[in-house]
């Protein structure tokens, strides 16, 4: 770049935004010395920046003064003032652009102009004028000058009316003078040009740039200009990116991005100059949005234990939540997760699923099918991201569910009737009358732990019930002496309950059971006064003749009744109750010497039964004194008569008389006197 834009020392306080002075290099003014500091700072229009503060430092002018006993310096960064572009005409002060100046060449001169005379001096004590401002539109004091320092600033007005300013530069014609605010004193002169310029440091809408995106690196994403010359860009990335700037202040990304592992970027590009200085106060800030790509799958959690249900949970019970993790954007389809179940199936015929998920939330709810205690279910649920849409990634998780037993099954009785049972009158206590079985349709042991109790028919306690705690049989025991006297017979209503806290329907009908125990009358061994009963019979003896009688041993017995069981010939007959044998006919056929042998049957008549429609026996148990006789019971034949069998033997004699000696037989032996 040809011409003779210079930069200038760094402002002080051109932090402020909008403070960016643009300075032509001086022109000879006819009369007067020339400028010396410049600088090409853009401006920026007011309206974009919002209202500039004042004073405005535009530039820092100091002059150099005509005065030939003072000595003008010029120096630079050439080094020696003569050697470089510039050279100052000591008679006039003039400072001089002795040839075109490249930019490329050198960027960047400085200069520093000074008044020889002793510091701190009045003659060193300078003042600094704005003599004239050229055009005056839109305001005549577009600029004021700090007088002390030859700081030049916008003015008030200026800054307010600045976007109204022409096209064109503003030509400003300076006047610096010594001996402070007094009238003497030598003066110069110096015209500054001031360039009204866009400014396009101005803030750069946000860059989306996709992850993973397939291009050649670097890729370009923007770019930055700083108007004015001789300008150095240097970019941060918040936090550190891939991200670089060019000379030509064009941003790229350098490599891939991954919106998983930073969403976003903050850049940051300054304008410097050689030294590092910032020229404008505030970087220009570039937002970098990582657009998401759907490049990962939504990610199960991890299987954990078994979820407990209890049974007979009702539907929409809550079971588990999923809770699928998709590391793309939140809130874009790319993390929409949607839920299927896959398994288990619908059952065949059931009234809707085991299972209900919700598609959007992935919860999990018990459906209307039953489970039962004791499954293990393990459920399978897809999970897609784009909302379920075709092209989504998916994962299947899995839920493992088990279910709980609660006790919602009352123990029952095996069998709900037990047949009467007999037990003798002189059971020994301790004895074991029945064992009851129950069983329990729970499923855990807890729940099938089982009570026993007799509820009713017990008053006395005479039966008693053991059992093993985790039995699932109970013994029904005597406890005390039957009397049948006092207690024919015992009706024993037997509970069994579950130990644990019951859940659902009260006990049913099977939860109780009836024993009944009938009382035996023990009746005391039949004993007659002779095991066998012999009598020697004349052939000839008539039919009638009393043969002998068979009796108890004990009177006070109760009664017998006496039958003939095998008396073939029928030559004999037998008193039911009395005992008495007679000669039923006429001996025909028995020569002496026979032995005739006949079995005799001696009953106990307590005990009768009487068969009822059935078969089945009603019992006559108990004939208290003064009381009618009762049914008291229904069973079958408890016991049988109680009976013996005697032998009666006769001897068969010619005899019409027995020998004397046989008169002298015992009671039983009777005399036949019949024969005689
Ligand atoms: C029970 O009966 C037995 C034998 O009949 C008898 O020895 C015992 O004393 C009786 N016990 C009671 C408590 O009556
Ligand atoms: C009757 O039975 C008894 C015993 O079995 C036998 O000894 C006897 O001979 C029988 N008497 C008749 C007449 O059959």
């Amino acid at each position: 770049m040809r011409g003779g834009i210079l930069s200038g020392e760094r402002n002080p306080l051109a932090h402020r935004p909008g403070l960016n002075p643009y300075c032509r290099v001086p022109q000879a003014h006819p009369d007067h010395g020339s400028c010396l500091a410049v600088s090409a700072l853009p401006l920026h229009p007011p309206g974009e920046l919002g209202p500039t503060p004042h004073p405005q430092t535009l530039a820092l002018l100091p002059l150099p003064r005509k005065e030939t006993e003072g000595q003008i310096v010029v120096s630079g960064d050439s080094g020696v003032a003569a050697d470089g572009p510039f050279a100052v005409d000591l008679e006039s002060g003039f400072l001089l652009v002795t040839r075109a100046l490249d930019r490329e060449e050198q960027a960047e001169y400085q200069l520093q102009a000074s008044d020889g005379d002793a510091p701190g001096t009045a003659n060193s004590d300078l003042r600094f004028h704005i003599l004239n401002q050229a055009p005056p539109q839109p305001s005549a004091d577009m600029f004021q000058l700090e007088p002390q320092l030859g700081a030049l600033a916008l003015s008030p007005e200026g800054s307010t009316s600045l976007d109204q300013a022409l096209e064109g530069p503003y030509q400003l014609l300076v006047q610096v003078k010594d001996m402070g605010d007094q009238a003497s004193g030598h003066q110069a002169t110096a015209t500054v040009d001031v360039s009204i310029v866009e400014n396009t440091w101005v803030p750069l809408d946000p860059v989306h740039l996709a992850e993973n995106l397939q291009v050649p690196y670097p890729h370009y994403i923007a770019q930055v200009h700083w108007s004015g010359g001789d300008v150095h860009y240097h970019l941060e990335s918040q936090p550190l990116g891939p991200f670089d700037v060019d000379k030509e202040g064009k941003l790229y990304v350098t490599t891939e991005l991954d919106r998983e592992a930073q969403a976003e970027y903050l850049l940051q590009v300054r304008a410097q100059n050689t030294r590092g200085e910032d020229y404008a106060a505030e970087p220009l800030q570039l937002h970098v949005v990582v657009m998401d790509e759907n490049d990962n799958v939504p990610v199960c959690p991890p299987r954990g234990p078994a979820i407990s249900i209890p049974e007979l949970s009702p539907p929409g019970t809550k079971v588990a939540e999923l809770s699928v993790e998709d590391a793309d954007a939140p809130g874009s389809p790319n993390s929409h997760i949607a839920y299927r179940l896959l398994s288990p199936e619908p059952e065949e015929g059931a009234e809707g699923r085991a299972f209900e998920l919700d598609s959007t939330s992935g919860s999990v709810t018990l459906g209307a099918a039953p489970l039962q205690a004791g499954q293990n279910i393990l459920l399978q649920v897809l999970v897609i991201d784009l909302g379920g849409a075709e092209g989504g990634l998916s994962s299947t998780c899995e839920i493992a569910v088990m279910i709980t037993d609660i006790n919602d099954h009352a123990p029952e009785f095996t069998a709900s009737q037990i047949e009467p049972l007999s037990l003798p009158e002189d059971t020994e206590p301790g004895t074991l009358v029945t064992t009851l079985m129950a069983t329990d349709a729970d499923l855990e042991p807890a729940f099938r732990l089982m009570d026993f109790a007799i509820e009713a028919g017990d008053v006395e306690g005479t039966f008693g019930l053991d059992w093993e705690p985790s039995s699932d049989r109970v013994q029904l025991r005597l406890l005390k002496n039957l009397s049948y006297e006092a207690a024919p017979s015992h009706k024993l209503v037997v509970v069994v309950r579950s130990v644990a806290e019951p859940v659902g329907p009260d006990p049913g009908p099977g939860a109780t059971v009836t024993v009944t125990v009938l009382v035996e009358r023990v009746v005391p061994p039949l004993q007659l006064d002779q095991e066998s009963y012999e009598a020697s019979v004349p052939v000839s003896t008539p039919a009638g003749s009393l043969l002998l009688t068979i009796r108890p041993s004990d009177p006070m017995s109760s009664p017998l009744r006496f039958s003939l069981v095998n008396d073939s010939e029928g030559w004999l007959c037998i008193e039911e109750v009395s005992g008495e044998v007679h000669i039923a006919r006429a001996l025909q056929g028995a020569q002496p010497g026979d032995m005739y042998t006949v079995l005799v049957e001696a009953q106990d008549a307590v005990i009768v039964c009487r068969c009822n429609v059935e078969g089945q026996c009603m019992r006559k148990v108990g004939r208290m004194k003064g009381m009618p006789t009762k049914l008291s019971a229904v069973g079958i034949l408890v016991g049988t008569l109680i009976a013996i069998g005697i032998f009666l033997i006769l001897t068969f004699t010619h005899l019409t008389l027995t020998r004397k000696k046989d008169l002298d037989q015992p009671v039983d032996s009777v005399p036949l006197k019949a024969a005689v």
